[in-house]
Parts: C-alpha cells; structure tokens; sequence
C-alpha cells in the first residue's frame, strides 16, 4: 500500500498525485515509469514518473482521466492509500550530450517530457521546449518546462494562448531556418509522435518517442505491449518505453490501441453509473 501525500489538479481532468515511494525516488531515471493498482480488484497500468523527491521519499505522477482506471485514481485524495506502485520500469532515456534538443510534449506528455528535458539540461544541452495542448486551460508544467529549457515555446490548438497550431508547426520553422538540431525528444498521443517522426524523417533529425501501449505486467512476460520498430516485434515495457521514431509502425500501435475499445468505454460506463448513484445516494441520506 502507497500513501498518497498531495493531489493537485493541473487542468480539467488532469492530476498531478506525490505518492509516498522511497525506494522509487531513490532509483528512478527519466524516462521510467511505474505501474498502478489503485484498489485490489483494478487492473494494472502505467504511469510515468514525472518527477521524484529522494530526500523525501516520494514520486510524482501527473495523470490523464480518460478511462476506468484513471477516473478511479483521479478519485484518490491525499491521505488515501494505493494498491500498489510497481517500479521503476522501462529502460531510462539516454541522457548525454547531444549539443542542440528539442524536447516535444503534447497534452498530458509534458509531464512525461519534462524529467527528460531537465536531465537532458543538467547534461549540458542547449534545450528547446515545445508543448502543445488542444486550448489554452489544457496546458499544465508550463513554469517546470520553463525552468527545464533554454527556450520554450507553447502551442494550442485552437490558438487561445501562445503559437496557434500543433506542435509540430515551430519545429517545422526551425527546420525551415536551418537551425541546428541534433536530436528531438517527443511524448505525447500516438498520431502526434508519428507526426513528428514525419517531420524529422526527411532532414534526417535522430528523434526518440516515448510509446504508450496497453502494457499488463511491465516485465516482458505478457506480450501485451507489443510494437513493431524496424520490422522486429519489441516489448515497449523492458525494450522501451524510448523508440527511434522513424523505425516504429505507428499505424499498428493505434490499432492496438484501439483493440479493447468497446470493453473499456463499457467498463467506464459502469463505473460513471456507479459514481453516479453513490452521489445519489448520499444526497437522500
Ligand atoms: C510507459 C507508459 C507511460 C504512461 N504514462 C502516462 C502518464 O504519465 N500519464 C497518463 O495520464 N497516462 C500515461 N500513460 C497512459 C495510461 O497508461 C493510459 O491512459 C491508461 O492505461 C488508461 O487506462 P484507463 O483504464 O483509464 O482507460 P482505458 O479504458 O484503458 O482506455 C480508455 C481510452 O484510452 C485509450 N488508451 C488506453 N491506453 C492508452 C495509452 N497507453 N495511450 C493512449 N490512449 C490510451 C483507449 O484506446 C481508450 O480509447 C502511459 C502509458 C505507457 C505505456
Ligand atoms: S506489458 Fe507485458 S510484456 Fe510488456
């Protein structure tokens, strides 16, 4: 069982949760994740680590309510106790001088992002930031990924606060202009790393994303997160998360994706009635 110390809620259905893990804060490295169970009968999935306190003992984990899962865990409030917190997992981000990165985020990403972008920083890279989110209440970690880069450049969709347009639209210029980049670091929903791995691909820029499976044990024994890169079947789970963008079939991992989708939205159905009526029924009481 994992304490929950702090819950704060970043943007409309997005919490950040510091959890009591010593063991975690002392070991992890960006790019690592954890695998939750919120309750003993919920499933396993996982969350990055966004960022870790050693001296205290804790982990940060910022999380994206769209299913049955994370609406339960969006549920938890400090002082309340997860199932338990697995980790840390994945092979880190390969953190070295590369001289001029850029360090892409999208939506939730950004917290994904921004360990990467800080350790990439400390290694004595000249960082640029990029996030993006659909409008302007949906950005979060604007003030870390500040501190986290030499430059940061925010992008929303529909052009309510900073460059209008996708994330992709700044690298795109910088490309244009010539300007040196020696490798791209991107996090974010599926369709926007394989629209950045498009970008890069022609100039030839290194790029590494950060791919987000349906992942059960996090170990490489289930096979759940399987993902074609260079035409070889990798498990994101101990091979990855961190692929060469331009090796992986993105295409296969949205159909993957999409694989249990009827279940999940029943699943989350059922829980949302749920939650319903147990505020029904406190109301009458
Ligand atoms: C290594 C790794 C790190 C991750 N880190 C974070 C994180 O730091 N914060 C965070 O909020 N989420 C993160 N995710 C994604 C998170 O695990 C999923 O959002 C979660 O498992 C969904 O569970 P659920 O039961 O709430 O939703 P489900 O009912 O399982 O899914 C609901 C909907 O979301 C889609 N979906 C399911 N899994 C994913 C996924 N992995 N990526 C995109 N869409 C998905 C489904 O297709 C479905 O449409 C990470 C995933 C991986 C593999
Ligand atoms: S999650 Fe089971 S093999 Fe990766």
């Amino acid at each position: 069982m994992r304490k929950i110390v702090a819950k704060e809620v970043l943007a409309p259905g997005i919490k950040k949760f510091v959890i009591e893990h010593p063991q975690i804060a002392r070991k992890r490295q960006p790019g690592q994740f954890v695998i939750v169970r919120v309750h003993p009968e919920g499933e396993r999935f996982p969350l990055t680590i966004a960022d870790a306190d050693p001296e205290r003992g804790t982990i940060t984990l910022v999380v994206q309510e769209i299913g049955h899962s994370t609406l339960e865990l969006g549920r938890k409030e400090p002082g309340d106790f997860l199932m338990d917190v697995v980790g840390p997992l994945g092979r880190p981000t390969p953190i070295r001088h590369y001289g001029r990165v850029v360090c892409m985020g999208g939506g939730v990403g950004v917290a994904e992002i921004y360990p990467v972008a800080r350790a990439l920083k400390e290694a004595g890279n000249e960082v640029v930031g990029i996030i993006g989110a659909r409008t302007r209440e949906l950005v979060i970690m604007e003030a870390e990924m500040r501190s986290a880069t030499h430059q940061l450049i925010v992008c929303t969709d529909d052009g309510s606060y900073g460059v209008h347009g996708l994330v992709t639209r700044p690298l795109q210029e910088m490309i244009d202009r010539a300007e040196r980049i020696d490798h791209v670091f991107c996090i974010g929903p599926v369709p926007m790393m394989k629209a950045v791995a498009e970008v890069t691909r022609r100039p030839g820029i290194p790029t590494s994303v950060s791919l987000n499976p349906i992942m059960v044990d996090g170990t490489g024994m289930c096979g759940a997160c399987r993902v074609t890169v260079g035409g070889v079947t990798r498990f994101a789970c101990v091979d990855g998360p961190d692929f060469d963008a331009h090796e992986v079939d993105f295409d296969e991992l949205m159909k993957r994706l999409a694989q249990y989708r009827v279940e999940e939205q029943m699943s989350l159905e059922m829980l949302r009635r749920r939650i319903e009526e147990a505020g029904l029924a406190r109301a009458a009481s």
